[in-house]
């Protein structure tokens, strides 16, 4: 265990510890039971978009084998459960009427968690865009902010009286700039950065009007979102000047145009400014100039909604030292022979503490981590277990961190593991495992892996499990 001086309690009384999913990617059943065509349904079928030609269709059949999943979930003794909801299985148009058997999914998804214990946090936006509504222009049509604030208020009158913990929108970060700026993933548009913007600006102000309509029907709920990171690591952690040169590239915009210019989405600030502070970075106005004049002024208030958490996803971020360049930082080239995961990422564990501590910083909300983990080369060995250690390990380490803001007294509310079980990692297909239950795709076996039985140990003693493997 690396030497953190981490102290018992290590993390909150009240964390919640959880595991995370989205629909597109566990669910399949893709035209059950009325569900209409969502943007990955449509793109994963197009040849070349998804790697060996993988879709959506049944994906682990989460749609079919729910009851027998919530088991796994209650022996893991997870306490809550991330979840999105496919928008196109409630609204097969996205629009219009509503698909009463789609509804009554995730309602009596929602009501047999709560049987066993498990607290549901319900994503409403994890990609999946209704294929009707990418045909009226999709997050470039302003009326999306309508579309999706009625899509809300549906969901909040069927399950606001058992949900109280509402996601608004999931890295939008990735799905703009991966499938509006580069491409790569759904709908697979690479457009100018005037319009990637106008379209981030209708997911904000989606996001705002949403916000508002869950506090009306839900008196009590708490209401967030669950953004992407570009997390700054101080290569000296010691020296004040890194810090500010870490926290700067996690937090200051960049601008990239050419072949790199989906990177420019990736920042930090694009989404928690106007949403928390009502206002976008500067470096917008220096880039396109007039931009904000198309839109009504009305818009910001609407935008900026008080929030209950500010939620995070990390998986790794990048080492930097002060410079004297415009951004102020720059970033470290790769060490040799560097750890990596299976999907090619490195292994960063600091990255959790100091993302915690900037963002608490900047915006002043309690955090949970929605989405940590690692794809790892996991399969079912001759006696039938899945001995996936570098997961064990993986997350020890980024835990201890995450404990270390504790210690710095930063509110955390919880952590949520990506993913629950291995399943459909958007354009790498079913390459990538991510969960903690290994799923076999054709026979749709689930095999709860070792580091399932860890995290159970880690949940039962709130963390301590981690600093003394003696303690379950
Ligand atoms: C997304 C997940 C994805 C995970 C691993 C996040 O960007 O929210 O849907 O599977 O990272 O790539």
């Amino acid at each position: 265990m690396p030497n953190l001086h981490t102290q018992d309690p290590f993390f909150p009384d009240a964390f919640v510890w959880g595991a995370a999913t989205a629909s597109a990617q566990i669910e399949g059943g893709w035209n059950q039971d009325g569900r209409g065509p969502s943007i990955w349904d449509v793109f994963c079928r197009q040849e070349g978009n998804v790697l060996n030609g993988d879709t959506t269709s049944q994906a682990c059949d989460f749609y079919n084998r729910w009851h027998d999943d919530i088991a796994l979930m209650s022996q893991m003794g997870l306490q809550a459960f991330r979840f999105s909801i496919s928008w196109s299985r409630v609204f097969p148009d996205g629009t219009g009427e509503i698909n009463q058997a789609g509804l009554d999914f995730y309602s009596q998804l929602v009501d047999a968690l709560l049987a066993n214990g498990i607290r549901p946090y319900v994503t409403l936006y994890h990609w999946d865009l209704p294929q009707a509504l990418q045909l009226k222009g999709g997050w470039l049509n302003r009326d999306i902010a309508d579309w999706f604030t009625r899509y809300t208020e549906t969901l909040v009158q069927c399950l606001g009286d058992r949900v109280k913990d509402w996601i608004t929108f999931n890295e939008p970060q990735i799905f703009l700039g991966f499938g509006y700026s580069d491409g790569t993933h759904a709908p697979g548009v690479s457009l100018p950065h005037e319009e990637v913007f106008q379209a981030a600006h209708h997911v904000n102000l989606a996001h705002g009007r949403a916000t508002k309509k869950i506090r009306e029907f839900v008196k009590d709920a708490k209401v967030g979102i669950a953004i992407a990171t570009k997390i700054g690591i101080p290569a000296d952690e010691h020296d004040p000047a890194h810090i500010e040169a870490a926290r700067k590239a996690t937090i200051h915009p960049e601008w990239k145009d050419g072949s790199d210019k989906h990177t420019t989405y990736l920042n930090n600030a694009w989404w928690p400014d106007p949403m928390i502070h009502g206002r976008y970075p500067e470096i917008l106005e220096k880039h396109l100039p007039g931009f904000l004049d198309q839109f009504p002024a009305s818009d910001m208030e609407e935008i900026c909604q008080p929030l209950d958490f500010f939620g995070y996803n990390y998986y790794f971020g990048i080492v930097v030292e002060p410079a004297d360049n415009e951004k102020g930082w720059q970033a470290l080239p790769e060490q040799a022979g560097e750890p990596r995961t299976m999907i090619g990422w490195p292994v960063h564990p600091s990255g959790l503490y100091w993302a915690s501590r900037f963002f608490y910083d900047a915006y002043q909300l309690p955090l949970y981590v929605f989405e940590n983990g690692l794809s790892s080369m996991d399969w079912v060995d001759t006696e039938g277990n899945v001995k996936d250690h570098h997961r064990i390990d993986f997350l020890t380490r980024y835990l201890a961190q995450y404990s270390r803001a504790h210690e710095d007294n930063i509110p955390l509310a919880g952590y949520f593991h990506w993913s629950l079980m291995d399943n459909f990692e958007w354009a790498q297909g079913y390459r990538e495992r991510f969960g903690l239950i290994h799923v076999d795709y054709q026979t749709l076996k689930r095999t709860p892996k070792e580091s399932a039985i860890w995290y159970q140990k880690v949940i039962q003693s709130n963390g301590k499990h981690l600093f003394s493997p003696s303690i379950t």
